[in-house]
């Protein structure tokens, strides 16, 4: 991909599925309490249904996060929006639903809030996903900032050159030896890894190749602290209130 990649300007923490400590992940509710926390962005997972409409939801099946049973690829929209996305979590939430993806752009446009929207295909077709995402950030008329970010390397191939004006994040579990290669073969903008995977000479070596890192899951304040004296550009987390409270500015990385 010869187009220049875009640069991100992502805050330093980011709400992991909303602000999933308080309030049901993936929901409008868990959206909103993020934003009420000071969140400026959410990050979100995003799937389709089995007939091909966009909605939040990180599992593969509806057991654990909705009243509903089986693999969310075979049930159509209809039938997803019935189920209730929120009674697990607490009483409070009973009524809150999967959200399609545009209820959640319109969402965040309207609360001035950002997303880092995560392709997750698990199980469904990546390339068909990526389509369905792209034909609805396009049709958007209430789009907020958005950061892509996939683990699946076809669905960032994908979306980078189908919105190549979009920034797209590498998501990692662990850090590969030849991972400036693939990064920049894919035309990525941002590192996302999972914080347990580094150290602090791999932290610096992200960062001192000017990539941005961005840091999942972590709900620890000094854990937190550690990784932006590392270098980390953001870090992910269930709890934004916490860790906002702490933290209210991104710190003077030590090693930079
Ligand atoms: O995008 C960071 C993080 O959400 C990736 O893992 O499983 O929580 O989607 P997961
Ligand atoms: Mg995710």
């Amino acid at each position: 991909n010869k187009r220049p990649t875009p640069v991100i300007d992502i805050p330093h923490i980011v709400a992991h599925r909303g602000a999933s400590i308080e309030a049901p992940e993936n929901t409008i509710a868990a959206f909103r309490v993020a934003g009420a926390r000071g969140a400026k962005w959410v990050e979100c997972d995003v799937t389709l249904s089995s007939d091909d409409k966009c909605v939040l939801i990180h599992d593969d099946t509806l057991a654990r996060t909705t009243n509903g049973t089986g693999p969310i690829h075979q049930s159509d929209l209809a039938s997803l929006r019935n189920l209730d996305a929120g009674g697990w979590f607490s009483d409070i939430y009973i009524g809150e639903r999967i959200p399609t993806l545009s209820d959640t752009l319109e969402t965040l446009y309207f609360m001035e809030m950002g997303a880092n929207l995560e392709i997750k295909p698990s199980g469904c077709d990546p390339v068909r996903l990526c389509q369905e995402v792209i034909a609805e950030l396009k049709a958007s008329r209430t789009l907020p900032s958005i950061l892509i970010s996939s683990f699946d390397d076809v669905a960032v191939a994908e979306m980078r050159q189908h919105m190549p004006e979009l920034p797209c994040g590498w998501l990692l579990e662990t850090l590969p030896k030849d991972w400036k290669a693939e990064y920049d073969r894919l035309g990525a903008s941002a590192l996302h890894i999972d914080h347990k995977a580094l150290t602090p000479v791999s932290a610096a070596e992200i960062v001192d190749a000017g990539v941005p890192l961005v840091c999942y899951t972590i709900n620890d304040v000094e854990r937190a602290k550690e990784l932006f004296s590392w270098g980390a550009t953001s870090v992910i987390t269930d709890d934004p209130a916490k860790l906002l409270m702490a933290i209210p500015r991104r710190p003077f990385a030590a090693n930079r």
